[in-house]
């Protein structure tokens, strides 16, 4: 049985939001960014000044993470900018690698699915999250291209240099690939699709069709 979600997972810079963005207009369903959840987790614990590796049952229990369409609200107010940090992405890292931080969010990007069609984005959305999801597609790209993108959006740290940008980014794909919980790898059924080479819409393009395909042979 397949559920109402497209899964993208895939590393850090593929192009994954950009890509879930265009396909969810597109196909008119509604956009979900998990990294965000991770995000906002680690938002919250460093504003509270609490423990991040590892954070505190107790503090988890106190969070509210909520959406609203597709806008996340943290304690029922949008952190906007903040979770799109270095800082942010890098502590995120962190709490990503806890079972006890990912329990606690599968019952929140499920309950988003339960309503509606969603193109969810992530790491573990085919293999974890949705493992019945109606598409499975791995996005992933080069390094190289993958710092590339980072440095022309900005979100890198002042003065970093495109090679430490590399090396960043494989540090990224290394501790999320590697960790026990919920490792980064393609699902079996997945779709890979390298895009070092593709454009943005020739990307969603390739999805899109691979989605079409799926939806008309399901009926
Ligand atoms: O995609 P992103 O950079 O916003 O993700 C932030 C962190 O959260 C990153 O270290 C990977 C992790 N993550 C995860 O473990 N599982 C997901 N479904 C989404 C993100």
């Amino acid at each position: 049985m397949s559920t109402t979600v497209v899964a993208i997972d895939g590393p850090a810079g593929a192009g994954k939001s950009s890509v879930a963005a265009l396909l969810a207009r597109r196909l008119g369903f509604t956009h979900v960014n998990t990294g965000s959840l991770y995000r906002a987790v680690a938002l919250a614990v460093r504003r509270a000044g609490a423990a991040i590796d590892p954070v505190e049952p107790a503090f988890l229990d106190t969070l509210r993470i909520t959406f609203e369409g597709n806008r996340l609200l943290l304690d029922g107010r949008d952190p906007g900018e903040a979770l799109r940090s270095a800082a942010c992405a890098a502590d995120a890292s962190l709490v990503a690698k806890q079972p006890a931080v990912r329990s606690f969010l599968l019952p929140v990007q499920r309950e988003i699915a339960a309503s509606q069609w969603i193109v969810m984005e992530g790491r573990d959305i085919g293999t974890v999250v949705f493992p019945d999801a109606l598409v499975k597609i791995f996005l992933t790209a080069s390094s190289l291209v993958r710092a590339q993108r980072r440095m022309a959006q900005g979100e890198v740290p002042p003065g970093a240099t495109l090679d430490e940008v590399r090396r960043e980014i494989e540090r990224r794909d290394l501790q999320d690939s590697t960790r026990a919980a919920a490792p980064l790898k393609a699902a079996p059924d997945a779709v890979t699709v390298d895009n070092s080479d593709l454009s943005l819409e020739e990307t969603v393009e390739t999805i899109a069709a691979i989605v079409e395909a799926k939806r008309s042979k399901e009926g």
